[in-house]
């Protein structure tokens, strides 16, 4: 089968088409024909050595986390073959979803609901978990919790902003210009441009700042919390 791979930590250029064999299949595991995948910014930071200490500098390494397809083989699990499943590499530091089959414990997929398609269904699990996994943190929140999230509009950003819609606080999202629509879509009460704003400049003071776009910073953060 076709993948992607790479043999040495670098720009978009280390990636290479490679031939590997198919995967087979053990136990508690199922093979899955790829649809779609998605990208994160995990996956750049692997492939360019940021997060060494935890991906460690063994090659070859794949790339991509996220995956939507069709259960080729079922091995002992309660799918069957033709079931439209997404789901998550097994690990997310050597494996890679850029492939066109992968083989992966039948505990890291799930079917894929009728009403979406494989490329929504490809999208969700790493920011979804992420964002789940915040609002977990956060802890209890009201409609006077005064919630700011900047780099609203990304993956993460996308499901955050919509949970925490559900929690009825008040969020405030910092997005660029081409995605303040998305933002209030997704439950922004109001929205602030990072291309034209300096939200620290701002005197409004927040609750919870949430940073997704990881150049705030937490002593910056601070100054409006
Ligand atoms: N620990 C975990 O489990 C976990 C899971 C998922 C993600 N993450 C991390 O969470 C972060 C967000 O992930 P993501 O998937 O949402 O990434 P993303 O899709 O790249 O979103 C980042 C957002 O930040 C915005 N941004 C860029 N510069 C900004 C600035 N100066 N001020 C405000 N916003 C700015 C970007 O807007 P533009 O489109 O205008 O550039 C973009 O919408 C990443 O650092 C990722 O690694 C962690």
């Amino acid at each position: 089968m076709k993948a992607l791979a790479y043999h040495k930590f670098g720009g978009t250029d280390v990636l290479q088409i490679v031939e590997e064999p198919k995967p087979s299949i053990q136990s508690n595991q199922v093979l899955v024909k790829v649809k779609a995948v998605s990208i994160n910014p995990m996956d750049w930071k692997i492939r360019k050595g940021e997060m060494k200490l935890m991906s460690g500098s063994t090659f070859p390494k794949h790339i991509g986390v996220d995956f939507a397809g069709i259960i080729e083989e079922a091995g002992t699990s309660s799918f069957t073959k033709g079931d439209e499943v997404f789901g998550v590499v097994k690990n997310s530091m050597k494996d890679g979803a850029l492939a066109e089959y992968v083989a992966v414990s039948s505990t890291s997929v799930w079917k894929k609901p009728a009403a979406i398609n494989f490329v929504q269904a490809a999208s969700i699990p790493i920011v979804g978990a992420a964002a789940i996994a915040v609002l977990d943190k956060i802890g209890n929140l009201n409609a006077d919790t005064q919630v700011l999230v900047n780099g609203a509009t990304g993956g993460f950003g996308m499901f955050l902003l919509q949970l925490l819609k559900q929690k009825e606080v008040n969020i405030t999202a910092v997005a660029g210009t081409n995605a303040l629509a998305f933002a209030k879509e997704w439950g922004a009460d109001s929205v602030l441009d990072y291309k034209k704003e300096d939200v620290l400049a701002g005197k409004k003071a927040y609750d919870i700042v949430v940073d997704l776009s990881g150049k705030m910073g937490y002593t910056n953060a601070k100054q409006i919390m």
